[in-house]
């Protein structure tokens, strides 16, 4: 037997965490660094859990300017979001498979995020669950570590006990404040490409900004 079998798999686990962000790290400097723009340096916009990437892909085509990456946990869903980015053929999006706080970890310094896009994620329902949300205010001292003055994060959800959970844990942050409009309480909306429906629901995110940061 092993003398210290616990030890061994934190260092394991450790260590393979480290690996993955060294490959992230790698793949943001050698294929999106110097593709972000000119005109706005280091500025890059970030959808946490895009999921399938229909609604990133199709900003991403409006805005042909800036540079958005998407991240999620699935490759399968990372695939297909490139399977659709290279059917429309845009330029300025990627997608990567990666857990948010191991991108932010793996972002160079040159990099802030301006906008940062969080779409319907998962609400974990359950109260033994609640660790398991996306917003905390730990992860929200990350990110805006990660932000400057003027940079936003855009929060939509279906799912109202996860509205009011995010909308408090804002209210108490010391980093992040409550944009304007915090009327941002939308029906599900199933997204379908480039339909009526689907632009309607963009204009709707855009005019929704909930939260500014600074
Ligand atoms: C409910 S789905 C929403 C997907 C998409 N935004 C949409 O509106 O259809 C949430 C997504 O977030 C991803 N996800 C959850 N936690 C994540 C994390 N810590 N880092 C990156 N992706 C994450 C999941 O794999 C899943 O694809």
């Amino acid at each position: 037997m092993t003398p210290f079998p616990q030890t061994d798999r934190v260092a394991q686990i450790l260590q393979e965490r480290a690996l993955r962000i060294g490959r992230v790290g790698e793949y943001i400097t050698s294929n999106i660094l110097t593709k972000l723009n000119a005109s706005d340096p280091g500025a890059m916009n970030l959808e946490i859990g895009c999921g399938h990437g229909h609604w990133l892909n199709s900003l991403a085509s409006l805005r042909s300017k800036d540079i958005f990456v998407g991240i999620d946990l699935l490759s399968k869903r990372i695939r297909k979001s490139d399977r659709k980015k290279e059917l429309l053929n845009i330029s300025n999006v990627f997608f990567l498979k990666a857990e948010a706080n191991e991108f932010l970890e793996a972002l160079p310094k040159n990099i802030y995020l301006k906008n940062i896009y969080v779409m319907y994620p998962d609400p974990w329902p359950k109260k033994r669950h609640y660790k398991n949300r996306l917003i905390q205010d730990s992860f929200l001292k990350i990110l805006h570590d990660k932000s400057r003055p003027g940079s936003k994060l855009f929060f939509k959800t279906d799912h109202e006990p996860y509205f009011d959970w995010t909308k408090q844990v804002l209210t108490k942050s010391s980093t992040w404040v409550l944009g304007s409009d915090n009327c941002l309480m939308v029906v599900l909306v199933i997204f379908r490409d480039f339909s009526k429906i689907h632009m309607l629901v963009l204009q709707h995110a855009y005019k929704h900004n909930l939260w500014l940061a600074f």
